[in-house]
């Protein structure tokens, strides 16, 4: 089989990584690609945001199957345009992935098919918002309707937040178009988890559990970023929480859009909360995350490519997935200012060692100069690793991060040990 992989992160290099060890697969290509995957796969020089030339490129080289990694190609019918070509595509189309970029169906879609997910009210224009601050309980959460590169949520402690907050997303129109609309939302205290499935439209895999590291520094202090490292399993999953999670979210879900003509294939993500009350979304996502995915591939032992073409095919009838015991950790080594402003073109240092220790080490924002490979982007490289304790793995992890550097490297020093 040749297999198109959409995207350039380090969630799209875990999955070239994957699926270069299915027996099925001949070759992979990557549009766009980053310099880690060279060894495993084509680098194809087409953006994600390309979606017809992305389908003329998969006609031309008679792909069999596309995967798309990021949300910004879903949310522009990616999908849509490969299935008018019969083109076989893993992803949920255009209307389905709505379930993700546009939060304000979102919410209204949990409402409707009584998935536990925080108070909310939607606002269509700033005077809204600065109307409903007057009675409102604090803190509250502000988010940008649209997609925001997971930037557009704003914990607000206090009314003055909020209004600037609102000032900022709906009148100085940072967000463009995304911040027309916002989702005002009861905030929610609790523990964060990652879970995720492959959907058919009907049939749903579960994908071992997971969490990720949403802020920036230590101790959860600092900004929220798109993740700073992840483990697998998540800690605080049992079976009982595994079962409400499926019966109560996963199920009304998929169910929830087929019964509303948004037929759901591909990954279904759930950024959880869970409450005293027990678990309750934050959001929903249309793509595997990042960095869950790297930590979750690395304890598949089933082919990806079935469980990926059983999804696209919608025949998930009897495919499963086997999960290594050992627990699996990712640390993100960052450049210095992330998730603000930072210096790209950083000379990176030490990767060989670190792959000799046994790491895999995912590139995220790299590029190839003729001096070797440097800095590319805010999340630079995620270093993984699997071992049968989560001690074992982030000692190895943080072992082989000590001989990797570039100018200004910033890396929590605590994934694993402490609870976001
Ligand atoms: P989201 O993109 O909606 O998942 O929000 C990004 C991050 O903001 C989440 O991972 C949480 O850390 C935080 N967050 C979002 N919504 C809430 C909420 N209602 N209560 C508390 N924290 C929240
Ligand atoms: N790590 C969070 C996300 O992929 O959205």
């Amino acid at each position: 089989m040749k297999i198109l992989i959409v995207g350039s992160g380090g969630r799209e290099h875990a999955l070239v990584w994957k699926i270069s060890q299915s027996k099925r697969v001949s070759k992979i290509f990557a549009a766009p690609g980053n310099p880690g995957m060279k060894n495993l796969a084509e680098i194809v020089d087409i953006k994600t945001s390309n979606i017809i030339e992305l389908a003329d490129f998969a006609q031309e080289e008679k792909i069999d199957l596309t995967v798309v990694g990021p949300e910004q190609p879903l949310g522009l019918g990616i999908v849509d345009e490969f299935n008018s070509r019969n083109l076989k595509i893993f992803g949920p189309t255009q209307k389905a992935a709505m379930i993700e970029t546009s939060k304000s169906f979102a919410k209204e879609f949990m409402k409707k098919n009584s998935i536990p997910t925080p108070a909310f009210k939607i606002c269509n224009s700033a005077h809204d918002a600065l109307d409903y601050f007057r009675s409102a309980q604090f803190p509250l959460v502000i988010k940008v309707d649209g997609l925001a590169a997971g930037k557009g949520v704003y914990i607000c402690q206090k009314k003055n937040e909020a209004e600037a907050s609102v000032k900022e997303i709906m009148l100085d129109g940072k967000y463009g178009k995304s911040g027309e609309r916002v989702v005002i939302e009861e905030f929610l205290n609790g523990q964060e988890m990652s879970f995720m499935v492959i959907s058919d439209g009907k049939r749903v895999i579960p994908l071992a559990t997971s969490m990720d590291y949403k802020k920036a520094q230590d101790n959860d202090q600092g900004p929220n970023t798109g993740g700073m490292g992840a483990i697998s399993p998540a800690p605080l999953i049992s079976r009982d929480l595994f079962n409400t999670i499926m019966k109560n979210i996963i199920e009304p879900a998929i169910t929830g859009l087929k019964f509303e003509n948004k037929k759901y294939k591909g990954v279904l993500y759930a950024g959880l909360m869970i409450t005293r009350d027990g678990p309750k979304v934050l959001e929903f996502n249309a793509r595997f995350g990042d960095p869950e995915t790297q930590v979750v591939l690395l304890r598949l032992k089933s082919d990806l490519v079935d469980i990926l073409e059983g999804s696209a095919d919608e025949n998930l009838f009897d495919i499963g997935a086997d999960w290594d015991k050992n627990v699996s950790g990712c640390v993100v080594l960052a450049s210095g200012g992330y998730p603000g402003s930072y210096a790209k073109g950083l000379k990176i240092q030490g990767l060989e060692r670190a792959k000799v220790m046994g790491l895999e080490v995912f590139h995220a924002g790299t590029s190839q100069s003729k001096d070797g490979l440097i800095s590319a982007g805010g999340r630079v490289l995620n270093v993984c690793a699997a071992a049968p304790t989560l001690k074992e793995a982030m000692d190895k992890i943080y072992d082989g991060i000590s001989f990797i550097a570039f100018d200004d490297m910033m890396f929590r020093r605590d994934i694993g040990w402490s609870r976001p």
